[in-house]
């Protein structure tokens, strides 16, 4: 199986990332909504603690998004299967570029969070990340709230595209979601 993408179908790499991260970000929007849903009673350990495993694995899907955008400029795209409408083409097109920002704002507004809340944020207890900006309750209800509905955004998008790539496989039978296994 070729490493590089080609006109038809997506390389060993392309394949790793999106898959890897696809369990990734499904587990850290599901763990998000679990953990802001425990109590906030006393000193809740058991929240606290799935809130920085949250926070660690958000950071590192910030560098596997890192990765994945340089590798992505580089590569050639895989030509749409078939005769798709142009409608469905800028559609996919469109989600795949709103999953790239998702990527990079996600991470980002819950590092600002934490830096506005004066709470250091750790990579997989490797070294603490430094803060962005400073102590402010404004700004941090405020990115609570942005990371929320981003969060909420990414849902909704992962459903349409999960249900867009499953209806290619047995609606249409086209090669979409096969060109994206290995
Ligand atoms: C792609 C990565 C990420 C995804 C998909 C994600 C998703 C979510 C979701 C869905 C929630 C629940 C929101 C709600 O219903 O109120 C949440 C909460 C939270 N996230 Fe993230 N997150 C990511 C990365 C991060 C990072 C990197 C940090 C910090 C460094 C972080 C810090 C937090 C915190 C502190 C909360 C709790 C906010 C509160 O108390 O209401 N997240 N996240
Ligand atoms: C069960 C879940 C998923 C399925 C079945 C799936 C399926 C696919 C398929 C078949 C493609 C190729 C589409 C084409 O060539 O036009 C694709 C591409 C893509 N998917 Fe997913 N996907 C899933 C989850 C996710 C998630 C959670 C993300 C969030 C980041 C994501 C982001 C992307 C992106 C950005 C592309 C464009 C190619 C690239 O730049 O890597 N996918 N997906």
């Amino acid at each position: 199986m070729p490493i590089e993408n080609s006109e038809d179908h997506y390389g060993v790499v392309a394949i790793l990332l999106h898959w890897s991260m696809a369990l990734l970000l499904v587990g850290l929007a599901g763990l998000g909504l679990y953990m802001v849903s425990l109590p906030d009673v006393g000193f809740n350990t058991r929240k606290i603690t799935l809130i920085l495993y949250h926070k660690q694995f958000g950071v590192l899907a910030f560098v596997l998004f890192a990765l994945r955008l340089c590798w992505r400029v580089t590569q050639v795209l895989p030509k749409p299967v078939g005769h798709l409408p142009d409608w469905q083409m800028i559609a996919a097109r469109f989600v795949h570029l709103c999953f790239y920002g998702l990527m990079f704002a996600l991470p980002m507004t819950g590092w600002l969070m934490s830096s506005a809340a004066a709470i250091p944020v750790s990579f997989l207890g490797l070294f603490t990340l430094p803060d962005f900006i400073h102590r402010s309750d404004h700004l941090f209800s405020l990115l609570i709230g942005v990371h929320k509905w981003l969060g909420y955004a990414l849902i909704l998008l992962f459903a349409i595209h999960m249900g867009a790539a499953l209806r290619h496989h047995f609606v249409f039978r086209d090669d979409t979601l096969r060109r994206m296994l290995p």
